[in-house]
């Protein structure tokens, strides 16, 4: 006999409880004044189980759904939608779920046999050359209508992507328009595959470069100066092994060095040169640019294992502690053939989704946000300052943090910053508007949504009018 389809599942009816429903909201409730330079779409993706998952699975392994608020002339109109996934459709017509654990097939109903397991798209609502996409990095993209939502084929650029994956952290060269892109385990199995990718303006895929990776480990993230390139290998590994004997996708090895392969943009991966930083586990990049001989890397950072669901090889829970993460500068000479490099964390910078005023990418900055346990705060680099926008109610939680500028040639970080809140003790959720230059003072604007949202991962901001 199967298992019932809905059951007590952590996560499933966890604090945020998976949503299970796609949403039009006309003319949301708006507290306050929408400033004139939020006009456009701001479009979000993250996971929401449809149906209830296996005991001990983990939440990326949840459903898409790529989410808008649509901002017009003060007006917002809130949508969401499935990203119907060939496994969102197969289980939606079975009536229950019948794929297993993350990444792990062994796990998964006979019937799922030669069908796309894995892409949930469920990690990135990602804008490029008119086109939105959402994004998932084993998988390649799922295109999706930025009008409608509704989920349109997915894009290997017309056959050419030689890769099996693309990853859920692209970069947008604010300069050339450049897509930058890798692939990790590029050809479907758990190796030292990897390949780099670049899309021009116009979305054609110009360039793919493949190279080996130090060991199989985690690369969630990467960063794109002006002149460099640097990949991050994390000790979070794979094995097909261990996945065939039921356990989980990624172990956490506490022997291994975290690894940063730097390249020049205008070089060849075969120059990839890889630096060893012990004790380090890279989540996500804020930004990174090039002093002269010098690349640096702004991240969190954490002394451990930040994926606190996976335990270690040896299959040692966690310790938590370990995992949390700071913004961290990471400078790696590259005049010193020693591979030397320095790493200093941003004071009291705890947190996690960093983003930055992104028309400063790649390039000397002065202004990062990140969310925190109980706001979001705005680093400075140039004082060090941290400015913090506590919440009132501890119950409220911050989504990732996406800024929006005043103008289009306003000074660096003159604009606003854009985030849902999860409101604990209602249940609901709401989109906020700060002032970016002021984000210890009140909202600039509320909008309310009726019900909640799950976590999203990552989002942008697409500018219309
Ligand atoms: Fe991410």
């Amino acid at each position: 006999m199967q298992d019932a389809v809905f059951r007590e599942i952590h996560g499933f009816y966890g604090p945020v409880k998976a949503q299970r429903f796609e949403a039009d909201v006309y003319d949301c409730e708006v507290i306050g004044e929408i400033p004139a330079a939020v006009e456009g779409s701001l479009y979000r993706a993250g996971p929401d189980a449809f149906y209830p998952t296996l005991e001990n699975d983990v939440v990326i392994n949840g459903d898409g759904v790529v989410s808008e608020f649509r901002f017009t002339s003060g007006h917002v109109d809130f949508k969401s939608r499935y990203v119907k996934t060939e496994r969102f459709l197969k289980q939606r017509e079975a009536r229950r779920r019948v794929y297993g654990h993350y990444r792990n097939p062994y796990s998964d109903d006979p019937s799922t046999e030669g069908t796309d397991r894995d892409n949930t798209g469920n990690t990135y609502a990602f804008f490029h050359a008119n086109r939105l996409f959402a994004l998932r990095e084993d998988s390649h993209p799922h295109e999706i209508h930025p009008d409608t939502l509704e989920t349109l084929p997915k894009w290997n650029f017309n056959g050419k992507l030689k890769s099996t994956s693309l990853t859920a952290h692209p970069k947008i060269d604010p300069v050339t328009g450049e897509w930058w892109s890798f692939g990790l385990f590029a050809h479907g199995k758990l190796n030292c595959d990897m390949m780099l990718h670049v899309i021009d303006r116009d979305g054609n895929l110009v360039r793919q470069e493949e190279f080996q990776t130090p060991y199989a480990g985690i690369s969630h993230d990467f960063a794109v100066t002006r002149e460099h390139v640097v990949f991050g290998i994390m000790p979070l590994t794979v094995s097909d092994d261990r996945i065939k004997s039921g356990g989980p996708f990624y172990a956490y090895d506490p022997e291994l060095p975290a690894c940063f392969g730097i390249m020049r943009r205008d070089g060849t991966a075969r120059e990839i040169r890889w630096f060893e930083v012990p004790q380090c586990f890279l989540g996500h990049i804020m930004n990174g640019f090039t002093e002269g001989n010098v690349v640096h890397v702004d991240a969190t950072i954490s002394p451990g294992n930040a994926f606190r669901f996976y335990p270690d090889v040896n299959g040692k829970p966690t310790d938590p502690s370990h995992g949390i993460p700071t913004i961290t500068r990471l400078s790696f000479d590259l005049s010193n053939p020693e591979n030397t490099y320095t790493r200093t964390s941003f004071a009291n910078a705890t947190g996690e989704m960093p983003r930055l005023d992104e028309r400063f990418a790649m390039a000397p900055y002065r202004y990062g946000y990140i969310k925190t346990r109980d706001g979001v705060a705005r680093l400075d680099w140039q004082t060090m300052q941290l400015a913090v926008h506590r919440f009132a109610d501890p119950a409220d939680s911050a989504q990732e943090p996406v800024f929006v500028p005043r103008y289009a040639d306003s000074p660096e970080g003159d604009g606003y910053l854009l985030f849902v809140v999860n409101r604990g003790s209602e249940n609901r959720a709401d989109l906020v508007i700060l002032d970016a230059m002021n984000i210890e003072g009140p909202a600039v604007a509320t909008v309310k949504l009726p019900f909640n949202q799950p976590g999203a991962f990552h989002g942008m901001f697409v500018a219309r009018g």
